[in-house]
């Protein structure tokens, strides 16, 4: 009997390291539509982890839109009871051939149904059988249901995070009615890109999006770029004058970016731009008005600025009216796995190259803090694309400099309770294992099974 089990245990095993291993996905679901089994191919797809997939209802993960359209395929394969083929898009838009199995139980009824699913080569033609299954596709609904996110994709913009959706949808529509938008964060936490995508989410998208850098340039400069300039407005100037940025705006949106540098001269030109909607051209004399929309974007600390009187405080109470924090990568460790997705495939094909990455880096990367966030990713995705030979990217890849600085950068913060109690099992393990010589004393001295002391044992000590 023993043998007989051991025997079962092992094809277990085996079983499961072929499945784990397939190069195609293969995703399970019960009756209910909850997701039985996923193997680690989901992870390209989606970003997700099995263990993030196991146990989640279908329908859920449609509605956070990992894939579209959603395929209602309870009614169809419960009532046939036979298989057939879809073509899906995943969150990270990858191109999918799933084929649907129903598996039937012993009186013939649908006991689980076993998806297949492959990433579309462009050789696979299953277009007869699509036209077959076309009315399954929920096709309109749906795509309504997740058109922000996909709009938003258009533009290069991955949001992932619930919070991230949250302020992409209120901020779209504060940009639309006009309103003034502030964008705080890191630096490299996208909040240029946001900018750009929140004007093009709005109504206001067929208007034009000016952007200035408001850090990069003299005062006088800056405020002849903004406000432009009349002929013969100062020594130097274009005999035919200048039209300001803000008259370039029209419409749309005017993007102030870096605004915490700008000096008090400029922060008083600005605050009545935003109070009055009404500005002078340098050495002009008619009011001109404007009715663009205003989205600025700072990694500073504008409320200390304002203490420390460096900024005008009611510049800031009219910028803020709006105001978002876009989190750091860190505090949206989902979003990594996605964007490290995304920025292999848009840099592959710039570099023409089809690199993957290794699941053992892709948990580094999860772990690491990353405080150049999102630009800090996507530069050490193209940095090793363009230095590693081979195709799949690996943790023996990470250039030196970036192992040093994360080396550095993480020693500062191992104290998450999870890294703790790794430690303490660790040592734990390492110490009753010297004094019991043998795995199956290890589990009886600390009451669990063989297999899980082995594997902490393997763990702990051959690693
Ligand atoms: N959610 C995202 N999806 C895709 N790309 C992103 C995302 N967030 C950031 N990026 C990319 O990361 C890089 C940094 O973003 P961006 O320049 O907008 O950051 P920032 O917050 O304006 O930084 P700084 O404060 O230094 O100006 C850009 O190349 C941008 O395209
Ligand atoms: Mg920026």
């Amino acid at each position: 009997m023993r043998d007989y089990m051991d025997k079962n245990k092992k094809h277990e095993c085996i079983y499961k390291k072929i499945l784990d291993n397939s190069y195609d996905e293969i995703f399970v679901v019960d009756g209910e539509d909850r997701v039985v089994y996923v193997n680690d191919a989901c992870e390209k797809h989606y970003g997700l982890k099995p263990e993030d997939m196991i146990g989640k209802n279908v329908k859920e993960l449609v509605e956070l839109g990992y894939w579209y359209p959603r395929v209602d395929v309870q009614p169809y394969v419960y009532k046939t009871k036979k298989s057939f083929t879809v073509e899906q898009t995943t969150i990270l838009n990858k191109k999918l051939v799933t084929t649907i199995v129903p598996v039937l139980d012993e009186r013939g009824e649908v006991e689980l149904v076993v998806q297949n699913v492959r990433e579309k080569t462009g050789l696979e033609d299953y277009k007869d059988e699509l036209e077959k299954i076309r009315f399954l596709l929920e096709d309109k609904s749906e795509k309504e249901e997740s058109e922000g996110f996909f709009d938003q994709k258009d533009f290069g913009f991955l949001t992932y995070n619930n919070k991230m959706k949250r302020i992409m949808k209120i901020t779209s529509k504060a940009a639309s009615v006009g309103s003034t938008i502030l964008i705080l964060g890191e630096s490299g936490t996208g909040k240029g890109l946001i900018a750009k995508t929140i004007h093009n989410c709005s109504e206001r998208k067929k208007e034009p999006f000016i952007a200035i850098n408001c850090g990069a340039i003299p005062e006088n400069l800056l405020e002849s770029e903004l406000f432009g300039y009349e002929t013969g407005a100062f020594t130097g100037a274009d005999k035919t004058g200048r039209v300001g940025l803000i008259e370039l705006a029209k419409n749309g949106t005017l993007f102030l970016d870096e605004i915490g540098e700008i000096t008090p001269r400029i922060q008083v030109k600005l605050l009545h731009v935003l109070q009055n909607r009404e500005y002078y051209s340098i050495g002009g004399r008619k009011v001109k008005t404007t009715n663009a929309a205003i989205i600025a974007a700072t990694n500073r600390n504008l409320e200390e600025m304002v203490s420390s009187g460096e900024f005008r405080q009611d510049l800031y109470y009219r910028l803020n009216i709006m105001e978002v924090t876009i989190p750091p990568l860190r505090k949206r460790i989902e979003e990594i796995a996605p964007l490290t997705y995304y920025f292999l495939e848009k840099l592959n094909k710039k570099y023409n190259s089809k690199n993957e990455i290794s699941k053992e880096l892709l948990d580094l990367f999860r772990k690491y803090s990353w405080p150049g966030n999102v630009r800090e990713l996507e530069n050490l995705v193209e940095r090793m694309i363009i230095t590693t030979e081979k195709d799949l990217l690996e943790i023996d890849n990470l250039p030196e400099v970036f192992i040093e600085r994360m080396n550095r950068v993480n020693k500062g913060n191992l104290t998450s309770l999870d890294d703790l109690k790794d430690r303490y099992e660790a040592k734990l393990i390492k110490e009753y294992y010297e004094e019991c010589g043998t795995t199956r004393k290890l589990a009886e001295k600390l009451d669990i099974s063989q297999t899980r002391a082995a594997r902490l044992v393997k763990k702990y000590l051959n690693s």
